[in-house]
């Protein structure tokens, strides 16, 4: 066996964390023969529940499961850790202002990217799942100087699946026969799924679907609303889903994107196709050996154009707005 790797998860006993955790310890990061060490952090008055999670990691016998440990101190929590995957953030409650929600959430990812920075080991990678995802990465990111921006991601992985499934089931299509599928920009309702380079089973995916109406009128808002359907239909938000994303999203960015394929990643522009400079941006990436990489070269049409921009523009408002509040 290859010697442990240190993951942190934030908002441990919340709903993505229960599925999460499981997952993190039954080796589907990185295999059976990697060992894990989990370090979880949480709010102090939601340590009690997670002390129950770990009573229940515990009684799994995981192989793969090396140590656990818990605590309320990031500065404690994310020390020595290869992964840090931030989940925990303040949800939007009944009456709260989106500056509201700006600046409870910049608390968070202020505190917790210093304490990065501070502690975290020097190959740390740090993927934020917590809402408003991508402008808290940059939050973080802002907060973190010491390391390398191109270690900062915010998940837009479960925005992919979503597309890569509808896209199977309208062409009768398996997901595995899917490739090249992006997601540009936030992980918002803005967000652009895109499948004008993508292929199935070899053809290109638009060609394949052949009715530009489906594309823009029911598969991008199904895509992009997808979030506020499981709401509707299961009265909480999606949580199963968004831990196996958030693994997927790691497990990619740790050990490569497959020749011929490419995922969606939320990392900081380098002002490839005109999306502005140190946004986190999503972008169709390439990786290898923990690093990733930014396709270049795709022919974009006014269509795709027009959605790129307005996505760009959110994160330019929310990127304005935390600025305003000194939080980066
Ligand atoms: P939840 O409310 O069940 O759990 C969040 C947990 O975070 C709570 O246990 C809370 O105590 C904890 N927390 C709050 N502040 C913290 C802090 N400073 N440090 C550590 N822990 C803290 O929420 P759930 O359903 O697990 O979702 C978590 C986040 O993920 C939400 O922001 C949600 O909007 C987001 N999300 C993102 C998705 C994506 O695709 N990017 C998809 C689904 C959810």
């Amino acid at each position: 066996s290859t010697s442990p790797v240190k993951v942190a998860v934030t908002g441990a006993a919340g709903q993505i964390g229960y599925s999460l955790l499981f997952r993190l310890a039954s080796g589907a990061l990185l295999g059976p023969d990697t060992p894990v060490q989990l370090r979880l952090l949480e709010i102090t008055p939601a340590l009690k529940a997670l002390e129950g999670v770990v009573m229940e990691l515990d009684d799994c016998a995981f192989p793969t499961l090396d140590s656990v440990e818990i605590g309320d101190d990031p500065n404690h929590i994310f020390d020595g850790v290869n992964l840090a995957l931030l989940v925990g953030a303040r949800p939007r409650t009944k009456g709260m202002e989106r500056g509201d929600l700006l600046s409870a959430n910049g608390a968070i990812f202020t505190g917790q990217g210093k304490a990065l920075n501070d502690h975290a080991a020097d190959d740390v990678r740090i993927g934020v799942t917590g809402n408003p995802a991508n402008t808290n990465a940059l939050i973080a990111m802002s907060n973190a100087p010491d390391i390398p921006r191109e270690r900062f991601s915010a998940l837009t992985r479960l925005d992919h699946n979503r597309a890569m499934s509808q896209l199977a089931t309208k062409t009768g299509s398996k997901v595995t026969d899917i490739k090249k599928l992006t997601i540009w920009g936030n992980h918002s309702a803005t967000q652009y799924p895109d499948i004008f380079h993508a292929e199935i089973g070899g053809q290109n995916a638009a060609e394949v679907v052949g009715d530009q109406g489906w594309i823009a009128d029911t598969f991008i808002p199904t895509v992009a609303q997808r979030g506020a359907a499981i709401i509707e239909a299961r009265g909480a938000s999606s949580a199963a889903s968004a831990a196996s994303a958030t693994i997927d999203a790691a497990r990619t960015w740790l050990t490569g994107t497959p020749e011929g394929d490419w995922a969606s990643m939320a990392v900081c522009s380098d002002g490839s196709y005109d999306i502005p400079e140190g946004l986190i941006y999503s972008f169709p990436v390439t990786t290898s050996n923990g690093e990733w990489q930014i396709v270049q070269g795709l022919e974009i049409d006014e269509f795709s154009r027009g959605k790129m921009d307005a996505t760009a523009q959110e994160l330019i408002e929310e990127r304005d707005a935390v600025k305003e509040l000194g939080l980066i």
